[in-house]
């Protein structure tokens, strides 16, 4: 799929369906994550590729279509690599979620929910105590036809030249 496409396709998909996700589709959506750009290159992101089904049962706690995948990543950080972790880490799961809808996949970014009890979740991944487990982004089919929500139109957010000034 073109990138364009893509990024117009891309939509939160919250009720999944399993799927066969081959090793060659999860490493080209790893690796979309892993060539984000991060402040001063730090990339201080990893990933847990989650496919053990009891270990996505047990993540559902957090949101239930991770139990209905057969296939997640998780996305690790380390904030003492870098003071702009935060928005490393989310230019890695965006460039992974367009990866995904591009090879026909379905998603949603899961941090919301997660993080209501990320040292549970910490435990079942057995991630170290001083990292953050912050997303989860599972690996589907949508079980039925979703389109990303609403977006404010350009003419909204878009000024020329000088803040508040909007084309003649
Ligand atoms: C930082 C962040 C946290 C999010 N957390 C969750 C979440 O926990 N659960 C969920 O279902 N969606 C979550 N989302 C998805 C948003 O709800 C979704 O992107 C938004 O409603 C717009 O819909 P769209 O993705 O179809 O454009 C999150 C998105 C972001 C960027």
């Amino acid at each position: 799929m073109e990138l364009f496409e893509a990024i117009a396709q891309r939509a939160s998909v919250r009720q999944l369906e399993a799927v066969d996700v081959p090793e060659e589709d999860l490493k080209r959506i790893l690796d979309a994550g892993r060539r984000a750009p991060s402040g001063m290159n730090r990339q201080p992101f990893e990933f847990v590729v989650i496919r053990k089904r009891e270990t996505l049962q047990a993540l559902a706690s957090a949101q239930g279509c991770i139990g209905d995948v057969s296939c997640a990543i998780a996305v690790v950080a380390d904030p003492e690599r870098s003071r702009f972790w935060l928005e490393d880490i989310a230019a890695a799961a965006e460039n992974m979620l367009l990866a995904i809808t591009a090879l026909g996949y379905a998603s949603v970014w899961i941090e919301g929910t997660l993080l209501r009890d990320e040292e549970t979740h910490k435990r079942t991944l057995g991630v170290p105590e001083n990292l953050r487990l912050m997303i989860i982004l599972p690996i589907g089919k949508a079980a039925a036809r979703v389109t990303q929500a609403a977006k404010r139109a350009l003419e909204e957010m878009v000024y020329w030249e000088r803040w508040g000034e909007r084309r003649g």
